[in-house]
């Protein structure tokens, strides 16, 4: 890959967050006063290799998210039914030159800017898909009900975070071959046979999924230092 690349960012945030509670779709629920998505788009835009980034929020809050990120300077798209359809949306309203794309889930609005440069530059030496991953910490079985049928080898797993990154080319490949019941956009591009590669994640880029999440975010952004201060980690 040349320095001539151009790279964009895709922001899934149509989720209605049902395992968070009733209220706002998730995207908009608040955190130390904001909305998750503004924390999410303001991670992004700490790495200044980002361009154009396109947010799929709730079709019915498309102009209040707009609103919202107006100082961001983002394009705030439609999303779809499924997350898969939100980023293929997002991900056609890319333009043209775009050729790395980042995909990062509007729920992981504390990942540190570390993170977001090391997948970047992981695309920049040549990868077509990349990860960010930590190890697994408990022990995974798999289960038929309740009957466990199987233990896997923590070793050898990881669990894997956003943004993923990856060449434009590939991932609209991968989308377009689509597959049913692929959790994250990495898992379509593996199904292509194309290689994913794997950079170090972050604790604090945990998703937002049920409430005690939320309190957790509370907490590691009363201990931030501003993220001007944190490019070194
Ligand atoms: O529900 P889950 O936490 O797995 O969602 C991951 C991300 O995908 C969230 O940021 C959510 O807003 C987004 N999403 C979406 N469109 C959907 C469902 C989820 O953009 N239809």
């Amino acid at each position: 890959m040349t320095g001539a690349s151009v790279v964009g960012a895709v922001v899934p945030a149509a989720g209605l967050g049902v395992r968070l509670g009733p209220g706002a779709p998730k995207a908009l629920r608040g955190l130390a006063g904001e909305p998750l998505l503004v924390h999410a788009v303001r991670g992004l835009r700490a790495c200044s290799q980002i361009g154009t980034l396109v947010v799929a929020a709730p079709a019915p809050d498309v102009e209040d998210v707009s609103r919202l990120l107006a100082a961001y300077d983002v394009l705030v798209v439609a999303g779809g039914p499924q997350r898969q359809d939100s980023v293929r949306l997002a991900l056609a309203a890319l333009p043209e030159e775009v050729d790395l794309v980042l995909v990062h889930d509007a729920a992981r609005c504390l990942v540190p800017p570390s993170v977001v440069e090391a997948v970047v530059e992981a695309l920049h030496a040549g990868a077509a898909g990349v990860v960010p991953v930590l190890p697994v910490s408990d022990t995974v079985k798999q289960v038929d009900g309740t009957r466990v049928v199987g233990t896997l080898d923590r070793a050898v797993l990881r669990a894997v975070q956003t943004p993923q990154g990856f060449r434009r080319e590939v991932l609209e490949r991968a989308h377009a071959a689509s597959c049913s019941g692929a959790t994250d956009d990495a898992w379509l591009v593996e199904a292509l046979g194309e290689v994913v590669r794997t950079v170090p994640g972050d604790d604090e880029a945990f998703k937002i999924t049920r409430p005690l999440d939320l309190v957790l975010a509370e907490a590691v952004l009363a201990l931030r230092v501003p993220l001007e201060g944190r490019h070194g980690r």
